[in-house]
């Protein structure tokens, strides 16, 4: 079986900053593989590569198909789904009208779904007709993950989902996380809570400056000094003479 993502060789650049370089990543079905790295290391650049949203360069083949030609909505279809940083929640808009828009890409029945989303999270049937402004941020990221799951993901690409919360409520994310991934789900989490990540992820990859400087299992991860000295050294605005 192949891999259900292998992207080779992936660049990406903004004018003359080279953002993303070289990057080679794979996620077996039903991993939860982690990418860690400093502010501006270049983690959401590459899911934005992998999504299809900004221009890159390099091979992505999704469960075996070379996808690198595809639009962003095609992705989607084909269940690469992507979480946003920052959730992206439109906050005029209704919970529910929210929600809908996971399911932009199609045009079958989902109110099953959407039913058996609502039962996960009771915060959001209760509030489903106000907008989505009265979310707190907990919640606005529960809306952001169920928004997903609405594209029918066979791969969840999470931006940072931790970021902002409280330590009760990255546990409850954390879980969530677990429980999605036990269900079948493959996901792909980008996170600067190393800890969690690690706890939760069975692989992991560092990048710094838009290279990957260190990949491995979790466990070795967790205890390698040099996961550090990538958040340090890695910082631009650290990087003195
Ligand atoms: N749209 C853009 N135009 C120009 N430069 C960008 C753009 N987006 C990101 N960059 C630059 O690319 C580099 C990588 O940014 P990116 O947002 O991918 O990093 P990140 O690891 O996600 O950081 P953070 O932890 O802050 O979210 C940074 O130098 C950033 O300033
Ligand atoms: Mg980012």
């Amino acid at each position: 079986m192949p891999a259900l993502l292998e992207a080779r060789g992936i660049d990406v650049r903004y004018g003359r900053n080279n953002a993303v370089r070289t990057v080679n990543v794979s996620l077996d079905h039903g991993e939860i593989v982690t990418v860690l790295g400093a502010n501006g290391a270049g983690k959401s650049s590459l899911l934005k590569a992998l999504l299809g949203t900004v221009r890159a360069d390099g091979t992505v083949l999704f469960d075996g198909v070379d996808i690198s030609s595809w639009s962003a909505p095609r992705r989607v279809r084909a269940g690469l789904v992507m979480v946003p940083e920052g959730r992206q929640i439109f906050v005029s808009l209704t919970v529910h009208e929210n929600l809908l828009m996971g399911a932009y890409c199609r045009n079958d029945e989902f109110s099953a779904e959407t039913d058996a989303i609502y039962d996960r999270f009771p915060n959001l049937a209760e509030r489903r007709d106000m907008p989505a402004s009265v979310l707190s941020g907990g919640e606005q990221q529960m809306l952001a993950i169920s928004r997903a799951l609405l594209a029918r993901p066979r791969l969840m690409m999470l931006d940072e989902p931790s970021l902002g919360l409280s330590p009760i409520l990255v546990r409850q994310l954390f879980d969530l996380i677990r429980d999605l991934n036990r269900d079948g789900l493959t996901i792909l989490l980008v996170e600067q809570n190393t800890h969690m990540a690690l706890a939760t992820a069975r692989r992991g990859y560092v990048l710094e400056l838009g290279a990957i400087v260190l990949e491995g299992g979790s466990r070795d991860l967790s205890s390698d000094v040099r996961l550090e000295e990538a958040y340090l050294g890695g910082q631009p605005d650290r990087a003195g003479p």
